[in-house]
Parts: C-alpha cells; structure tokens; sequence
C-alpha cells in the first residue's frame, strides 16, 4: 500500500495537478496538503502527471455522507445553472433525495432521471432519452449531469453529457465498488449496440468524481464480488504488493470493513489515474485495463448479459488469461493458483461453465474491440503485477486453453 496511513482520514481528495508535466508517475504518492473541513481531517494528494485531460479534476474518497460533492461544487470555478441528475430506479431511493437536496443547496436547479436498472438500459434509445429530456429542460453548456449510481448509470450519464451541445460538464457519484475503482474513473463512456458492449461511446473526462464508501452498506454481496473482480485485476496488472495486500485483507473487505475498504478504493483509484493520464484515449498503456476483459466480455455475451455480473466474467476472463500465460510458459502455475483463490475468496466463479463451447468463445473474442485488423490482442500476465499486450498468440492456443478453464462435471 501507499506510504500514508490512510485508515485515519475521513476524506481523501485526490487532486490531480497536470501542469507539472511528467513528474512523480513512478513515485509513491504524497501527501502535500492537509485540510480540515466540518473538524473532520481532508487529506489532499497531489499526483504530479503531465498535462491531459482537465486541470482541475478530483476524486473525493469519504467514509460517509456527501460533503466532498458540495465541496467540489463550491470550489469549482465554473458556477453551475441547472443539473440532471441521473439514477436507476434501484438507487435513487436510496440516495437521489439527499444528492438532490445537496445540489439545490448549491444553487441549481435539479431535474431528475430515473432509469430501469441494469445493463439492459445501457442503449442508444436510453441515450437518446435522456438528450431529449436535457432539451425539455433547456440544459445548455453552462449545465451539470451527475450520474448516481452504478457503472451503467455513470458510463450512461458521461455519454450523454459528452455529446450533449458537443460536451457540458459532468460528475459521477458513484454508489457500486465497481463504479467507485473502475467504471467512474477514467473519461471512457458509453452505450452498448445491440450485444456489442460499449460499442458507441466517447471520452469525457468528469470534473469530479465523489466516492462516498458508506453506499456500499446496501448492495448485495454478489455485487460487492463483482467489484472486487475489478480490485483484484488492479493487483495482477501493476502491482504485486497490493495483491499480497487483498490476500491478507480478502475476509475484511468482503465484510466491507472501512478503514481497508478505504485504502484499496484509493488504491485502485491511484493506479487507474496514473495511466489514464499518459493514455488517455487507450492508444497505449491504458490497454492494460483490459485484462481478462477479451474473454470476458466474450463470456457475457454468450451468456446474454444474462448469467454473470461484470466482474463475475471479468474473474474467469482473469483467469483464462493467466491460463494462457501458463500455457505459454510466461509465468509459474503458482501465480495462476494465486489469482484463483483470490477471487474464490471474493465470491468468483473462475471457470467457463460447461455448455459454452470454447469455439463459440473464440468467435466472440474475434469480434472485440482490442482486435486489430482481426488479430486477437490479449493482455496476459508475463509475473505478477505485470502484464504484457499479447498480439502474437495463435487461435489454436486460446482454444486449447479455453477448453481447459471449461468446467468439468462429472
Ligand atoms: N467506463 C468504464 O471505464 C467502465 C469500467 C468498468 C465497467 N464499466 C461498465 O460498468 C457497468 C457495470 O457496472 P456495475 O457493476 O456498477 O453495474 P450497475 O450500474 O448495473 O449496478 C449494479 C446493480 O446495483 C444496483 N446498485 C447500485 N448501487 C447500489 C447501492 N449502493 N445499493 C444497492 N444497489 C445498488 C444497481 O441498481 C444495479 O442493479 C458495465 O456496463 C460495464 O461495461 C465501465
């Protein structure tokens, strides 16, 4: 973990200073301010990265509550109008009041969106739902969208506020572990076409991202594994000490104890800002973040989005991919078993059910996005906390090592 013991802070700000081109990518990160707001202690981290994205961009990581939004809103330059807030119908109950009582207090007028929940609502008909109702409600490029919720609701309400007269402001509030590590950070945004996941989208950068930790107390278990899937690839690509970390701490944060809970939403948010400011648009580096999402994405869709959650498919694309690196001689069994029993541990299936064929999986990976004029491009282990872009991997491996992650019943 980071050099700070972070289990004393309320607060985290993680404040992301791009005018002190390339400096401290490689450094632990520092602290470099320390605030106190509300007697409560603000720890700001200054992560020193070159340019890119926006100069003034910052993911609040708080224990409880959703003082780090009007926080943000009150130390933005930009002075908001009017808002659309978007939730599912799941979320809104449960936090939608006292976001929208937050921003009113801010002084905006807030419309609301509720959407279905689920992966279903992640189309260009929602999208073009919510752009009509932004026009009924004449948002203009001095507007906000916050997206509340989990990755479908941020990565709706970031697409939508992309395209939006060509880019209005948004901020991700996000209430699912997989959209606090993940799906918030980043600027990737978008809708799925037909079975294609995220084929339409853009990059939008949010002004803000606000974790508030406590809104994980009321999602289902399935769907705090789910996000942990995402925790655990963050440890197999870049960093072996915080896999050591969540394998010392895997029973804690499944019971979503705080002060480690904390830590690791820090961690992971830490490692996923680093490269998406070298690698913005996925040109480079931040194809990494794809591990296991080849044959993940191609498990999803061959069980219709219906089966597994995200990151249930992520953790047996995860371990396909160290599979094959094992096949490959690239990296000892060991570090397979390892990934393995983590993500057992976390609540994940690690195997491809028995009545997906290895062929049909092949097709599917054949048609993902990371494919380059059809040659498969996959990210595999090459130790741990390091992967390598795989480009040179015949067809014939990945299906011999499909067949052997395939479950085996008897
Ligand atoms: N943009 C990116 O970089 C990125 C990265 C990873 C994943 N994603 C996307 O994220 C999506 C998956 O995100 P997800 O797993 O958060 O799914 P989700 O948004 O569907 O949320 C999961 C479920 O939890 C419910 N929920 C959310 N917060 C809750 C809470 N605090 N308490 C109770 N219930 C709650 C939701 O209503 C939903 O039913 C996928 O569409 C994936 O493509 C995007």
């Amino acid at each position: 973990m980071g050099p700070d013991p972070l289990s004393t802070s309320v607060v985290n700000f993680i404040r992301v200073n791009y005018t002190d081109k390339g400096r401290g990518l490689e450094s632990p990160l520092a602290i470099k301010e320390q605030h106190f707001y509300h007697s409560r202690p603000i720890i700001v981290d200054v992560i020193e990265v070159g340019k890119r994205m926006l100069d003034n961009f910052h993911i609040c990581i708080e224990a409880s509550g959703f003082d780090s939004l009007s926080r943000v809103l009150t130390d933005s330059k930009r002075c908001y109008n009017s808002c659309l807030l978007l939730a599912d119908d799941n979320v809104y109950p449960l936090f939608g009041d006292a976001i929208k009582e937050l921003l009113q207090k801010q002084g905006l007028t807030v419309h609301t969106l509720s959407l279905p929940a689920g992966e279903s609502s992640k189309t260009c008909a929602t999208a073009e739902r919510c752009w009509h109702t932004m026009k009924e409600i004449e948002l203009d490029r001095g507007s906000l969208v916050v997206g509340l919720g989990g990755g479908v609701t941020t990565d709706i309400a970031g697409f939508v506020s992309a395209c939006f007269m060509r880019g209005i402001d948004c901020i991700h509030v996000p209430t699912t572990l997989l959209g606090m590590v993940d799906a918030a950070i980043g600027g990737k945004t978008g809708v799925n076409l037909g079975d294609a996941k995220n084929y339409v989208g853009a990059f939008h950068q949010p002004v803000a991202v606000c974790v508030n930790v406590a809104c994980l107390e009321s999602l289902s278990r399935k769907e705090v594994s789910s996000g942990m899937a995402e925790v655990i690839k963050y440890g197999v690509i870049s960093d072996s000490q915080f896999f050591s970390f969540l394998e010392e701490n895997m029973d804690a944060l499944m019971k979503l104890e705080g002060a480690v809970l904390e830590d690791v939403i820090r961690r992971c948010a830490e490692i996923k800002l680093r490269v998406v400011t070298e690698d913005e648009k996925e040109q480079g580096p931040r194809v990494i973040f794809n591990f296991g999402h080849t044959f993940g994405h191609a498990i999803e869709g061959a069980t219709d989005y219906a089966k597994y959650l995200h990151g249930e498919a992520i953790a047996i694309g995860m371990c396909c991919a160290a599979q094959l690196a094992v096949d490959q001689k690239e990296i000892a069994p060991s570090v397979l078993e390892r990934i393995e029993s983590l993500c057992q541990r976390a609540g994940l299936p690690v195997r491809i059910p028995e009545e997906l064929s290895a062929r049909r999986l092949l097709d599917l990976m054949r048609h993902d996005k990371k494919a380059l004029h059809g040659v498969l491009t996959l990210i595999i282990p090459d130790s741990l906390g390091s992967v390598r872009v795989a480009r040179d991997i015949d067809e014939e491996t990945v299906l011999n090592t499909l067949e052997k992650r395939r479950e085996i019943k008897s």
